[in-house]
C-alpha cells in the first residue's frame, strides 16, 4: 500500500470544486502512476513551451513553419472560399497568421481555447494584422462537444485546423474518438487541417524531448510545480527526474516524472508513497508514417485528401474530409 492518510491540509476550495485535487489523487493511486499531459499548460507552462519550440532540437515547430510557409497558398485553394477556421488550441498564432493571409474572405475564425489568458493573447495579436476578419472566441475544453458561435454570414465550409502535432499528445484510441468528434463538428463538406509529426531516426526524435539548455526538463517538472501552487502539494523537485524515451514498438516518445529516491508526497488528505526509480506517466508524443496516419483517420471515418511533407520527410500537413463510407 503507497497510500496514507493524512489529516493536515491546506487544499483551496476551488483546487476541490474544480476536481483537480480528485483528478491528482487518483492518477497517482493507480499501480502505474500517471497524470494527463494537459496540467503542463498553466500560464508559467505555457510560456516554457514557446521557449520549447526555440529550441534548436525541437524540429517540429521549425518544420511545421516552413512547410506552412511554402505551402499556405496552395492550402488555402484547396481549402477554398469563405472558410469558417475553426482553431482547436491558440499558440503563438505565427502558423495560423500564415493561413489566414492567404485564405479567400474567411466568414470567421474561431479559436478554441480552456485558458482565458491565452485565448485573447492570440485574438488581440490576429485582430490587429486581420481588421476585417470576425473574430469569434470559444473559451472551451476541445475535447468536449462544442457549441460553435453563429456564423456573420454563411460560411462555405468549416475547417478545423489542429497545428503543433498536438493530435500526437493523444493515444490512438483517444485520438480516433477527438477525429470523430471534428469530423461531426465539420459538417458534410467540411475538412480538417492537422499538423502530424512523422516517424524517423530515433536519436532525433529523443534529442527533441530532451533539448540540451533543459527547458524540456523545466517544462516537465513544472507540472509538480503546478501542483504545489495550486493544490498545496509538497513534491519536492529537486527529488524528480524528466526522462524521455522514444518506444519505438509503439511509435511514440513517452514522457515520465521519476522519482529519484524513495518519499511521500502529501496530496490533500493523502500520503503518496513513491519507490526510487519509480516514475509517473505525464505524455505521449505519438509519431506516425503517413500510411499509420490514414489509417488512423480512416477509422474515424476520415479520408487524407492531401499531405504536404518536407523533402527530408520530417513533418506533415494533412487535409482530411469525410470518408465516403461511415466511421466504424
Ligand atoms: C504540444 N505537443 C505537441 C508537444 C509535443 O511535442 O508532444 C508538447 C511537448 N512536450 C515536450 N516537448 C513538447
Amino acid at each position: 500500500m503507497n497510500v496514507a492518510l493524512h489529516q493536515d491540509t491546506h487544499v483551496p476550495r476551488s483546487a476541490v470544486d474544480s476536481g483537480l485535487l480528485q483528478l491528482v489523487q487518483h492518477g497517482l493511486g493507480l499501480k502505474d502512476k500517471r497524470l494527463p499531459s494537459w496540467l503542463f499548460y498553466d500560464a508559467e507552462g505555457s510560456a516554457l513551451f514557446e521557449q520549447i519550440c526555440a529550441q534548436p532540437e525541437y524540429y517540429l515547430t521549425g518544420c511545421e513553419l516552413a512547410l506552412m510557409d511554402e505551402y499556405a497558398a496552395e492550402i488555402a485553394e484547396r481549402l477554398g472560399p469563405d472558410v469558417r477556421l475553426v482553431e482547436y488550441g491558440s499558440g503563438s498564432g505565427r502558423k495560423t497568421r500564415l493561413l489566414l493571409q492567404h485564405l479567400q474572405a474567411p466568414v470567421a475564425y474561431v479559436p478554441v481555447e480552456i485558458s482565458e489568458a491565452s485565448l485573447w493573447a492570440s485574438v488581440e495579436r490576429l485582430a490587429a494584422e486581420f481588421p476585417q476578419l470576425a473574430i469569434q472566441p470559444l473559451r472551451a475544453d476541445f475535447t468536449k462537444p462544442l457549441r460553435m458561435p453563429v456564423a456573420p454570414r454563411a460560411a462555405r465550409r468549416t475547417v478545423i485546423y489542429f497545428p503543433g502535432s498536438t493530435i500526437g499528445n493523444f493515444a490512438a484510441r483517444e485520438a480516433v474518438e477527438l477525429l470523430r468528434k471534428m469530423r461531426k463538428e465539420m459538417g458534410e463538406g467540411g475538412g480538417i487541417l492537422v499538423g502530424v509529426d512523422l516517424k524517423k531516426d530515433a536519436a532525433v526524435i529523443e534529442a527533441a524531448y530532451n533539448d540540451r539548455a533543459g527547458v524540456t526538463a523545466q517544462f516537465t517538472l513544472n507540472m509538480l510545480a503546478r501542483l504545489n501552487r495550486e493544490l498545496g502539494t509538497d513534491f519536492d523537485l529537486s527529488a524528480f527526474a524528466h526522462r524521455a524515451r522514444y518506444n519505438p514498438m509503439a511509435g511514440r516518445v513517452e514522457t515520465q516524472l521519476v522519482s529519484r529516491r524513495e518519499q511521500r508526497v502529501r496530496v490533500g488528505r493523502l500520503r503518496i508513497g513513491f519507490l526510487a526509480g519509480e516514475p509517473i506517466e505525464v505524455e505521449y508524443s505519438c509519431k506516425y508514417s503517413l500510411a499509420d496516419f490514414a489509417a488512423l483517420a480512416a477509422k474515424a471515418g476520415l479520408a487524407v485528401e492531401q499531405a504536404w511533407t518536407d523533402a527530408r520527410h520530417m513533418f506533415s500537413v494533412q487535409h482530411l474530409v469525410r470518408a465516403n463510407c461511415a466511421p466504424a
